[in-house]
C-alpha cells in the first residue's frame, strides 16, 4: 500500500508528464521503440490510467507497455495521464475519487482501472471506502453497460474447477446493468422500525429508458456474438424485476433475429455450473450481474483472466479487470496481469474502435499462454511459473513478433 500511495503522490505532483514514473516492464525497450519509430502515428488517444490500490500498479504498468507496443505497430500514439484513485487517493487527499480524477477521466477518450480496495479501509465510513470511489466513477462517466465476457480458453481448460467436458468451449458475456438498481435506488440507508429494532434497507428501482438502454447494448452484443440472449431476473418475486421482463420484452420487438429467454436468477445461478454452455449473452440488473459475473468467471479457471468495458451512451468507456486488489499478493511482483492487458484490448476495441490494435494484444496473450508461460494462479504442471513483470515481457515480445509475420 505504501508503495502504490507513494506513486500515487508523484502522479499528482507531475500530472502531465505520468509516461516515465513506472518502471518498463520490458527489459527489451529498444525492439520497442524501433518499431514506434517505423510507424508513423497518425493516430492519437489520450487514456486515463487509474493504478488504484494492491495489485493495481503492477497490472497497469503492464497494461500501459503492452498498449504503447500494439498502438505503435498500428499507427496509434498514446498519451497517458496516471491519477489516484480508491484507496491511494484516499490516503493521498482523503477521499476515493478525487475531483481532478474524474475530470481527468470524463476528458479523456478512454479509461484504464487496475484495482481499487484493501485491508486497510474495509472499516472505513461509507463514503469513505475505496468501494465508494468506483461507483461514483461509473456514475460520473455514465457507464451504464457493464461488458463481461467469460471464455475458457483451451490453454487454460484445467485450471477450471469444473470438469473439462464441462468447461471446454464455453464463450459466454454477461451484459451489466451498471449504474442502476439497488446500487443506487433510493431511499436506502439506516434506521428503526415500529418496534423500535435498528434497520438497513435499500431500493431496487428500474426506470423504463434504464432497462430499454440495457436491453438494447445486450441485444446488440448478441447479435454480433451467436444470436441468443438469455435475461435474468427474480420475476416471481420482485415487482423490478417483472418490470425488467416486461421492457426487455418490449425492446425484442426490435431484435427479432435475437433468440430471447428469460430466467429467475436462482436457476441461472445453477444452470452456470451444470451446463455454461448453454448461454450466450446474459442481460441481468446491476447485483445479480455483480454475482452472476463473478460465478461465470470461475468456470474459466481464474478471474485474473477476465476483462471488463463499462461503456455509456457517449464519453470515454472504463475498461478494468474484474478481479480485486489482492492485497494479499500487492507488491510480490505474483499478480496475474492479463485480466489487465485483456481489458486494455477490449479498450482499443470497444472504446476506440482500434480492432486491429485489440487483436494483436488478444493474440499476443494467447502465443503466450500457448508458449506455458503461467502466473501462479493459473499455473498447472509442466508450464512455466513466471511473475507479473515476465508475464509482461513475454506478451510485450508476442506482439513485437506479430511485426515480422506482418512485413
Ligand atoms: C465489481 C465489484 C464492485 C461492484 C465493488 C468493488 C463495488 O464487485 O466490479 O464487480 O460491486 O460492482
Ligand atoms: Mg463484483
Amino acid at each position: 500500500m505504501a508503495a502504490s500511495a507513494s506513486l500515487m503522490k508523484i502522479n499528482v505532483q507531475h500530472p502531465i508528464k505520468p509516461m516515465f514514473l513506472l518502471k518498463p516492464a520490458s527489459q527489451k525497450p529498444s525492439r520497442i521503440r524501433c518499431a514506434a519509430a517505423t510507424t508513423k502515428p497518425s493516430k492519437r488517444y489520450s487514456i486515463t490510467l487509474l493504478p488504484g490500490d494492491g495489485i493495481g500498479p503492477e497490472v497497469i504498468s503492464v497494461a500501459k507497455h503492452v498498449l504503447n507496443l500494439a498502438g505503435s505497430l498500428e499507427g496509434i500514439e498514446f498519451n497517458f495521464q496516471e491519477m489516484p484513485m480508491g484507496g491511494s487517493a484516499l490516503d493521498l487527499v482523503g477521499v476515493p475519487l478525487p475531483e481532478e480524477t474524474l475530470s481527468a477521466a470524463k476528458k479523456s477518450d478512454a479509461v484504464l482501472l487496475g484495482a481499487i480496495g484493501g485491508y486497510k479501509w474495509d472499516k472505513n465510513e461509507k463514503h469513505l471506502k475505496p468501494e465508494t470511489g468506483l461507483l461514483q466513477l461509473r456514475e460520473g462517466l455514465r457507464v451504464f453497460a457493464n461488458l463481461r465476457p467469460a471464455t475458457v480458453l483451451p490453454q487454460l481448460v484445467d485450471a477450471s474447477t469444473l470438469k473439462k467436458e464441462v468447461a471446454e468451449g464455453v464463450d459466454l458475456m454477461v451484459v451489466r446493468e451498471l449504474t442502476g438498481g439497488i446500487y443506487f435506488g433510493k431511499p436506502r440507508g439506516f434506521g428503526t422500525n415500529e418496534d423500535g429494532e435498528e434497520i438497513g434497507f435499500n431500493t431496487e428501482v428500474y426506470a423504463t429508458y434504464e432497462v430499454d438502454r440495457i436491453a438494447r447494448v445486450a441485444f446488440e452484443t448478441a447479435r454480433k456474438r451467436h444470436g441468443k440472449l438469455c435475461s435474468v431476473d427474480k420475476a416471481n418475486v420482485l415487482e423490478a424485476s417483472m418490470f425488467w421482463r416486461k421492457r426487455v420484452i418490449a425492446v425484442a420487438a426490435e431484435y427479432p433475429d435475437v433468440e430471447l429467454s428469460h430466467m429467475y436468477v436462482d436457476n441461472a445461478a445453477m444452470q452456470l455450473v451444470r451446463n455454461p454452455k448453454q448461454f450466450d449473452t446474459i442481460v441481468t440488473n446491476n447485483i445479480f450481474g455483480d454475482i452472476l459475473s463473478d460465478e461465470a468467471s470461475m468456470i474459466t479457471g481464474s478471474i485474473g483472466m477476465l476483462p471488463s468495458a463499462s461503456l455509456g451512451s457517449s464519453g470515454p468507456g472504463l475498461f478494468e479487470p474484474i478481479h480485486g486488489s489482492a492485497p494479499d499478493i500487492a507488491n510480490q511482483d505474483k499478480a496475474n496481469p492479463l485480466a489487465t492487458v485483456l481489458s486494455a484490448a477490449m479498450l482499443l476495441k470497444y472504446g476506440l474502435g482500434e480492432e486491429n490494435a485489440a487483436k494483436r494484444i488478444e493474440n499476443a496473450v494467447l502465443e503466450t499462454l500457448n508458449k506455458g508461460f503461467r502466473t501462479g494462479d493459473i499455473y498447472s504442471a509442466g508450464n512455466k511459473l513466471v511473475g507479473c513483470k515476465e508475464m509482461g515481457e513475454e506478451v510485450l515480445k508476442s506482439v513485437d513478433s506479430q511485426v515480422a509475420a506482418a512485413v
